[in-house]
């Protein structure tokens, strides 16, 4: 099974994937955790590219290039062989992150999107989506008090936080039985809990 977190900027989903792993890990599953951009060495090597601060040049047509192919990466070196060997692969952001902020946040045409995206996947889809959503102020808030640096693309407007938040809203709107919207303004345990709940769900429902 194939289960991403998305959320805006802040959300905290990060820091509660740890647990979540282990849950389902004490539950008997074997479990791989991990994120976008990287993932594997190359695509590592491309978030370095994305996240430094002195690349103010990147155009957003090759910022989106640089996730597509880190993604491309990851899907063929990591994701695919994981489910194929049957363990539950938790990614941190995947393709809705490029919807979310690519298409929704720098006002990328969609349609032209989804069709790169399909490429870099090979149509691969989540099974599950969470949603770990907070208000932008907050989010951007969390990230001020708890992040040790500031990284390019968190540079952005308040007002690209929130067409990437409300781009969330539309993927989930348009594809409810695939994701699961957690309130994440609650408590750390909270937060926890929801996500646990919604995925042991899933699994119990096939
Ligand atoms: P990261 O430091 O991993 O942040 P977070 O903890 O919020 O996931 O940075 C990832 C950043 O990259 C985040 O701002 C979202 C952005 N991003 C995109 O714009 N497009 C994408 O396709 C992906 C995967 C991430």
């Amino acid at each position: 099974m194939f289960i991403t977190l998305e959320g805006p900027d802040g959300s905290g989903k990060t820091s509660q994937l740890p647990a979540l792993k282990e849950f389902l890990q004490d539950a008997g599953y074997e479990v791989v955790l991990t994120r976008e951009p990287g993932g594997t060495p190359v695509g590592n090597q491309i978030r370095e590219v994305l996240m430094n601060l002195k690349n103010v040049s990147i155009t957003p047509r090759t910022e989106i290039l640089l996730f597509l192919a880190a993604r491309a990466q990851h899907v063929e070196e990591l994701i695919r062989p994981a489910l194929a060997a049957g363990k539950i692969v938790l990614c941190d952001r995947f393709g809705d992150s490029t919807l979310a902020y690519q298409g929704f946040g720098h006002q990328i045409d969609l349609d032209t999107l989804q069709m790169l995206l399909d490429f870099s996947t090979g149509g691969l889809k989540p099974d599950l989506t969470l949603l770990v959503d907070v208000p932008v102020e907050v989010g951007m808030e969390r990230k001020r008090v708890n992040s040790t640096e500031w990284n390019r693309l968190d540079a952005y407007t308040l007002a690209f936080h929130e067409r990437v938040r409300q781009g969330y809203f539309a993927l989930a709107e348009a594809e409810p039985a695939r994701w699961v919207i957690i309130d994440a303004t609650k408590d750390k345990d909270s937060v926890q809990k929801a996500l646990q709940t919604a995925v042991t769900s899933r699994l119990g429902g096939g």
